[in-house]
C-alpha cells in the first residue's frame, strides 16, 4: 500500500446539541481552553504523515477557513511590534502542507460529507478524522496508530473502544471475528442498535483509514428515515472480505465533545494538564465543591 497522506475532516454537522453556540461556528471551532478542536485534528494528522488536509464544511460557516488562514496582517504588526509569543500562536498549518475546502451543500450526514473528497481523495487509502472526538494520546496519537495498522495489514482499519451500556445505541458497533491483541478483524458492523441487538460494547469513535472503495458503497447507500447517509452503512461494504477490515483498540483517553458533559470533561482535564493553571483549578475545583 501507498503512504497514506489524505485526511478528511467533516465539518459541516449542523451541532444541534450545541446551540446557541454553532448558529454561526461549526462546534469543531469550540476551544479546549484556548485552542479550537479542530487544530488538535489537524496536528495530530500532520503529526502522523498526513500531507493534504480535507475539510468538508457548511456552505453558511467559514470560521474553518478564517482560521487556517495565514493571517498576513496581524502577523506584520505582532513581527513589527517584536511580540514572538503572539507569533508562535498564529502558527497554525506548515506551508507545506495542502488544504482543500470542500462545500458539503446540504447536512446530509456523515456518510454524505466523506462523499464529497471522493474527488480529491482519488484512488488511495484516506484517513478521516472527526475533530469533536477529542483524544488524549497515551504515546503515539490516534491517527498515527491506525496508519501504522492499515500499512501492515492492506487493509481498512477503525479505531474502537467499550462504551457504556446506556451508550451502545449511539455508535457504530463491531462485532469482532478474530482476536489479535489490540487488533482485530471485523465480522459485522451496525449502526447504533439497540442494548439487545448489539453484538459487542465496541463502538467507532472518530478516526478512520478507509480504503477509497469505500466511495463506492457510498454512492449506493440510501438515507436512512432521518434522511442522513451514514458511513457506517457504506462501511458494511468493506466486510466483504473480513481480512479487508480491522478494529484497532484506542490507545488514549478519549472525549466526546460534541455534547456537553464530554466537552466540559475534556475542559477540565486539559486545564488539569495545563502547568500555568492546573493548580489554580484545583484549588477552585475544591473550593467550590
Ligand atoms: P455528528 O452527528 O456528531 O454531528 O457528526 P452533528 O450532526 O453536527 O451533531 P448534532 O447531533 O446535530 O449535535 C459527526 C461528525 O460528522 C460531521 C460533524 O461535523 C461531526 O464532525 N458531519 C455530520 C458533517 O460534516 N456533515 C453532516 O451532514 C453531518
Amino acid at each position: 500500500m501507498k503512504k497514506i497522506t489524505k485526511a478528511v475532516f467533516p465539518v459541516g454537522g449542523m451541532g444541534t446539541r450545541f446551540l446557541p453556540a454553532t448558529k454561526s461556528i461549526p462546534k469543531e471551532m469550540l476551544p479546549i481552553i484556548d485552542k479550537p478542536l479542530i487544530q488538535y485534528a489537524v496536528e495530530e494528522a500532520i503529526e502522523a504523515g498526513i500531507t493534504t488536509l480535507i475539510f468538508i464544511t457548511s456552505a453558511s460557516k467559514h470560521a474553518i477557513s478564517d482560521h487556517f488562514d495565514p493571517k498576513p496582517l496581524l502577523r506584520e504588526k505582532f513581527f513589527k511590534e517584536g511580540k514572538q509569543h503572539l507569533l508562535d500562536k498564529l502558527h497554525t498549518i506548515p506551508n507545506e502542507i495542502t488544504r482543500v475546502f470542500v462545500p458539503q451543500g446540504e447536512p446530509l450526514g456523515l456518510g454524505h460529507a466523506v462523499l464529497q473528497a471522493k474527488e480529491i481523495v482519488g484512488d488511495e487509502y484516506f484517513a478521516v478524522i472527526l475533530a469533536d472526538d477529542f483524544i488524549k494520546p497515551k504515546g503515539t496519537n490516534a491517527t498515527k496508530q491506525l496508519i501504522e495498522v492499515a500499512l501492515e495489514k492492506s487493509a481498512s482499519v477503525v479505531s474502537v473502544e467499550q462504551v457504556d451500556e446506556e451508550r451502545v445505541s449511539q455508535y457504530g458497533i463491531v462485532d469482532i471475528a478474530k482476536i489479535h491483541g489490540l487488533t482485530n478483524e471485523i465480522k459485522s458492523i451496525v449502526e447504533k442498535p439497540s442494548l439487545a441487538d448489539a453484538p459487542s460494547n465496541l463502538g467507532v469513535i472518530g478516526r478512520y483509514i478507509l480504503s477509497p472503495e469505500v466511495f463506492d458503497f457510498l454512492e449506493q447507500t440510501k438515507s436512512d428515515k432521518g434522511g442522513e447517509i451514514q458511513l457506517t452503512d457504506a462501511l458494511a461494504g468493506l466486510l466483504n472480505k473480513p481480512e479487508n477490515f480491522y478494529a484497532s483498540k484506542l490507545n488514549g483517553k478519549r472525549f466526546d465533545c460534541g455534547h456537553k458533559l464530554g466537552y466540559i470533561q475534556a475542559t477540565i482535564d486539559a486545564s488539569l494538564d495545563d502547568e500555568e493553571i492546573s493548580a489554580k483549578i484545583q484549588n477552585f475545583i475544591k473550593d467550590r465543591i
